[in-house]
C-alpha cells in the first residue's frame, strides 16, 4: 500500500505511513504564476492499492481540485485501487436542497471524487444532519470513523477528571460524548440546543437547555465534532459553571476555530480544549493517524 499526503495532509499522511510501517510515497506540488497546480507523482503507483489523504479544511475549493488531480494521475498511472482520506470533508453540511435551485454540494463533491477514479473513501466524524451517514452520498465504499476513542483516552491521561460527565452540547453530539465516556468509564449526557432569533436581531443566538443534570462539583467534558465560532460551546460552558461545574474541559475531532473562537471559549470558563490533527491548529494535540491506519489494515 503506498501512502500519499496532499499539500493539506503531508504531515498527517507521514504519521499514517508510520503507523503502517512504512514510509509515505513522494508528491511534488507547486503553483504556477498564474495560480494553476503543478502536481507530480514520483515513483511507479501501477498496480499498487494507493491511499490519498488530504484533508479538505479551510481553503476547499484549492485541496479538493489538487485532490482530484491526484487521483486522476493516479488512475491514469495505473493505480489498482485509490483509497481517499479526507479527514475533515468539506461541504458535508450542504446535504439538502432546502430552497430550488441550491446546490447540494456533499452529493456533488461525492460525484466528482467518484468520476475522477477513487474506488473508496475514508472520512472522520462528518456531520452530515440530515443524511447521518456517509455511505448514503457515494456509490462507492465509503466510511466514517470516529476520533473519539483518541480524544477519551487523552482526556483520560492528562485530564485526570474528578467524578466527570461527558456532554454533548447539543443532541446530536450526544453519540460522540457516549464514546469519550466509554474511555472514561463515566456517565453522559447530552444538552438541547436552541437557536434564538428576536426582533432586530440579524444573526439567531445559540442558547442551551441543560435539562435536570447534576453539576454540582463535577469535572464538565464536553465532545463535539467541530468548533467553528465557539458560540455552541462557550453558551455550554457558561451553562454548566452556572450550574456550580468544577471543571470544564472541551474535545472536539475538527478544530475550524474562526477568529476568537478559543478566546471565547476559555472567557465562558473551559480551562482546557483540545482538538485533533484532521487540520493544523494550535489545539491540534491528538493525532487521528492510527484511527486511519487501522481502517485501511481492515
Ligand atoms: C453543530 O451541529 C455542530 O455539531 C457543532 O456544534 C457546530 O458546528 C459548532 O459550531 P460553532 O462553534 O460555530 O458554534
Amino acid at each position: 500500500m503506498l501512502i500519499l499526503g496532499g499539500s493539506a495532509s503531508g504531515s498527517l499522511a507521514e504519521k499514517v505511513a508510520k503507523e503502517l510501517g512504512q514510509e509515505a510515497g513522494q508528491l511534488e506540488i507547486k503553483r504556477f504564476p498564474d495560480g494553476e497546480k503543478y502536481l507530480r507523482i514520483h515513483g511507479d503507483v501501477k498496480d499498487q492499492d494507493v491511499v490519498a489523504v488530504q484533508s479538505l479544511y479551510r481553503t476547499p475549493d484549492e485541496y479538493i481540485f489538487e485532490l482530484l488531480l491526484l487521483i486522476d494521475t493516479l488512475r491514469d498511472m495505473g493505480a489498482h485501487s485509490i483509497t481517499v482520506v479526507a479527514p475533515y470533508l468539506a461541504y458535508a453540511r450542504q446535504d439538502s436542497r432546502f430552497y430550488p435551485g441550491e446546490a447540494v454540494s456533499s452529493a456533488s463533491v461525492a460525484r466528482l471524487l467518484e468520476a475522477a477514479g477513487t474506488t473508496s473513501f475514508l472520512t472522520i466524524d462528518c456531520h452530515l444532519h440530515r443524511l447521518g451517514d456517509v455511505a448514503k452520498v457515494f456509490k462507492i465504499p465509503a466510511r466514517n470513523l470516529t476520533a473519539m476513542h483518541e480524544l477519551g483516552k487523552y482526556a483520560r491521561n492528562h485530564f485526570k477528571p474528578h467524578n466527570p460527565i461527558v456532554i454533548g452540547p447539543d443532541e446530536e453530539a450526544g453519540q460522540w460524548a457516549a464514546v469519550v465516556a466509554k474511555e472514561l468509564d463515566a456517565e453522559h449526557t447530552a444538552f438541547r440546543k436552541v437557536r434564538v432569533r428576536k426582533e432586530g436581531m440579524t444573526a439567531s443566538k445559540v442558547e442551551v437547555d441543560t435539562g435536570n443534570v447534576e453539576l454540582k462539583g463535577r469535572d464538565a467534558i464536553f465532545a463535539d465534532d467541530i468548533i467553528s465560532t465557539g458560540g455552541t460551546i462557550a453558551e455550554a460552558a457558561k451553562a454548566c459553571k452556572k450550574k456550580g461545574a468544577r471543571r470544564v474541559f472541551v474535545l472536539c475531532t475538527h478544530p475550524v476555530l474562526a477568529d476568537g473562537a478559543l478566546d471565547r471559549i476559555k472567557k465562558a470558563g473551559a480551562v482546557k480544549v483540545i482538538g485533533t490533527d484532521t487540520m493544523p491548529s494550535p489545539i491540534s494535540k491528538v493525532s487521528v493517524a492510527p484511527v486511519i491506519a487501522a481502517a485501511l489494515k481492515s
